[in-house]
């Protein structure tokens, strides 16, 4: 067979192979190298691994879906940097594993929200959100209050990430579960709300 345009056209399974092919040598020229540039793998000034209330916190944000009406990603544009603060940078999100950038927003970005209200208030908003903000439609969370963390079950949580490369100590994980004792879902919750975002400040 001769190796020409029409004879690739023809046989759809070695179009198959050399479409894969093509756009994979694209996908990795892109995104290869952003493992290893520096400005996206090293972590902005400040940031530690997750301690581990805000660590379980993070578990809870995912296990209740709150990413599917919230994004965490600022874009750098005005309109987005006037409303939540400095844009996103990647190096703030070195010990995200998985990332909850996504752009999905029935609700306003989370990125920045550490430290923009009291305790008081993300308790409260979380037990109902309508408490605070009568025409929200975010679902309200009661049971977080009421549910004790399991705080053996950090343990493996934080052996695996340490296994990924996060700098945890043995010690610092031995000594987690006490970190969690007698804490709620709600307590982790509301503490990862509080951390997110806050080692950038806008400059202004
Ligand atoms: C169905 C969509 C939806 C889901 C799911 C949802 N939210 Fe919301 N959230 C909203 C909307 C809409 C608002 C704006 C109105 C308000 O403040 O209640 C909001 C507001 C917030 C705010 C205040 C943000 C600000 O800057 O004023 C926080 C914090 C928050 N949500 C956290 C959470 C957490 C944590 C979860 C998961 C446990 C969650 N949300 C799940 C829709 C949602």
């Amino acid at each position: 067979m001769k190796f020409s345009h029409e004879s690739i056209e023809k046989n759809p399974w070695l179009l198959i192979a050399l479409v894969l092919l093509v756009v994979s040598i694209g996908g990795l020229a892109e995104i290869v190298p952003l493992f290893f540039q520096k400005s996206t793998t090293e972590p902005v000034t400040g940031l530690t691994p997750y301690p581990p209330l805000r660590l379980a916190g993070r578990d809870i944000y995912i296990r209740e879906g709150c990413y599917n009406c919230h994004s965490q990603m600022i874009r750098p544009f005005r309109a987005e940097t006037e409303r939540y603060g400095h844009y996103s940078v990647a190096g703030e999100f070195v010990y995200d594993r998985p990332f909850q950038w996504g752009s999905k927003r029935t609700g306003p970005d989370l990125a920045r929200v550490g430290g923009r209200y009291s305790d008081e208030w993300q308790r409260a908003h979380l037990h109902n959100p309508r408490d605070l903000v009568p025409e929200s439609n975010m679902p309200a969370y009661p049971w977080l209050e009421k549910t004790h963390l399991k705080p053996d079950e950090i343990v493996p949580r934080l052996r695996a990430l340490q296994r990924l490369g996060d700098p945890y100590g043995d010690a610092e994980i031995a000594a987690a579960p006490a970190a969690l004792e007698g804490k709620t879902e709600q307590d982790a919750l509301v503490a990862y709300l509080q951390g997110l975002g806050t080692l950038i400040k806008a400059e202004r």
